[in-house]
C-alpha cells in the first residue's frame, strides 16, 4: 500500500488522476489532496470518498511515497528540488513541462521507454499531444523506421485545463445568446472557431506546444534522427485530441505487408484501438476516443506524396487520460 498525494487535485488532471487511481484499484493508504489558497478547506467528492483540500508545503508530504504534480511548470520547478532532497522516500510524477527536457529526468510512456525509468525519483509525464501520437506511431517506427514524419493537430479546450472548458461552455453560450463572445484563456473566441496558436512562439516560428511534439517524440524514442514538426490547433470541442499524421518511411510498405500489415501492427499495439471503416462511417474522433484509454487510429491509408513509403492516419486520444492521468498512474504502477 502506498501514501499517495495529488497537487492540484481540483483540477482537470489531478481529477483524472483520482478516477483512474480508482479505476485501477491501486493500492492507496493515504490519501492527500492539495489545491491552491483557493480552494484550501473545501470538501471534494473523489472515488475514495470525500475528502479535504489541504495547503501544499513540503511538510504536508513528509509520509508521501508517491506524489503526483498537476499544478504547472513554476510550482513543479519551485517545489521539486526542495520535495527531493528533504524527503529522500517520496518519488515524483510530474505533468508540468518543467522538466521534460532535462537529461537527467526520464520522459516515460511505460508502454514504449519504461527502460528508462532506472532508479529516478522525479519523472516526467509526457505532453498529452505527444503522448497520443506516439501510441500509435512508435510501433510503426519499430517495424517501418521513420524517416520524416508531419503532423497536424485538432486540440480540446481542456487542454487549456478546466477554465479552458469554462470558456468553451460560457462563450458558446453567450454567442447563441446574441451577447459579446470574449476570451481570457484563448488568443481568440473559441465558439464556432479554431485558433492555430497554442503556447508561445519560438525562434523558428513554431508554437511551444509544436516543438514539444518534437523535443518529446524523439526524447521517448532515445531517437532524434528523423525530423517531426506539428502544427497545433485549438478547436472548440471539451475533451480529447486528434491528429492528422502523415510518415515517410524508411521500409516500402507495399513490399512489406501494405497497409493490411500495418492495420495488423496497429491492432496488436498496446493502448492501441483500431476503427478504420469509412463505409460504415467508423473513424476516430473527440466523441468516441473522450473518457477512453486507448488512442483510436483510422483513416489508415497510403500516402500519396510518398508513395510506397508512406502512410497517413488519423488518431484520436483522450488527452486527460493517455496524455495526462492514465500515463502517470501507468508510471506509478511500473514503481
Ligand atoms: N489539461 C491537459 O490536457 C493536460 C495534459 C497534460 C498535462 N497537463 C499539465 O498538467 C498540469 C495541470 O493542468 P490542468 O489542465 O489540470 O490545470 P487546471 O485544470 O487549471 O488545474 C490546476 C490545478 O492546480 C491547482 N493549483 C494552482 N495553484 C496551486 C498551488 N499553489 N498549490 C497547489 N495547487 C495549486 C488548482 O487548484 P484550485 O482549483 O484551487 O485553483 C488546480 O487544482 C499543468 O502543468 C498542465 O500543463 C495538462
Amino acid at each position: 500500500m502506498k501514501n499517495i498525494a495529488i497537487a492540484g487535485a481540483t483540477g482537470a488532471v489531478g481529477r483524472e488522476i483520482l478516477n483512474v487511481l480508482a479505476k485501477k484499484e491501486f493500492p492507496v493508504n493515504e490519501l492527500k489532496l492539495f489545491s491552491s489558497a483557493r480552494s484550501v478547506g473545501k470538501i471534494q467528492e473523489t472515488p475514495f470518498g470525500p475528502q479535504k483540500l489541504e495547503e501544499f508545503s513540503i511538510d504536508a508530504c513528509k509520509n508521501i511515497d508517491i506524489i503526483f504534480f498537476a499544478v504547472g511548470g513554476s510550482f513543479s520547478k519551485q517545489y521539486a528540488p526542495e520535495l527531493l532532497e528533504k524527503n529522500k522516500n517520496i518519488v515524483i510524477i510530474d505533468n508540468s513541462s518543467a522538466f521534460r527536457y532535462d537529461e537527467t529526468v526520464p520522459l516515460l510512456i511505460p508502454a514504449i521507454n519504461a527502460d528508462a525509468l532506472k532508479d529516478a525519483r522525479l519523472i516526467a509525464n509526457p505532453n498529452c499531444t505527444t503522448a497520443i501520437l506516439a501510441m500509435a506511431l512508435y510501433p510503426i517506427y519499430k517495424e517501418f523506421g521513420i524517416q520524416k514524419c508531419i503532423v497536424s493537430t485538432y486540440q480540446a479546450t481542456s487542454g487549456a485545463g478546466n477554465p479552458g472548458m469554462k470558456e468553451l461552455l460560457q462563450e458558446s453560450k453567450n454567442y447563441l445568446e446574441g451577447l459579446p463572445v470574449k476570451n481570457t484563456v484563448f488568443s481568440h473566441p473559441i465558439p464556432f472557431n479554431l485558433i492555430p496558436h497554442i503556447d508561445v512562439e519560438q525562434e523558428n516560428h513554431y508554437t511551444k506546444e509544436e516543438m514539444k511534439v518534437t523535443w518529446e517524440t524523439h526524447k521517448i524514442f532515445g531517437d532524434d534522427s528523423f525530423p517531426l514538426s506539428c502544427t497545433a490547433v485549438r478547436i472548440p470541442t471539451l475533451r480529447a485530441h486528434s491528429e492528422s499524421v502523415v510518415i515517410e518511411t524508411k521500409k516500402n510498405i507495399t513490399e512489406n505487408g501494405g497497409i493490411e500489415r500495418v492495420r495488423e501492427i496497429l491492432k496488436n499495439a498496446p493502448g492501441v484501438v483500431v476503427r478504420d471503416d469509412i463505409l460504415k462511417n467508423e473513424y476516430p474522433m473527440p466523441l468516441n476516443a473522450s473518457e477512453v484509454d486507448e488512442v483510436q487510429v483510422g483513416r489508415i491509408r497510403k500516402n500519396l506524396v510518398f508513395g510506397d513509403f508512406g502512410l497517413e492516419f488519423f488518431v484520436s486520444g483522450d488527452q486527460l487520460l493517455r496524455g495526462a492521468a492514465l500515463n502517470a498512474v501507468e508510471i506509478a504502477e511500473l514503481l
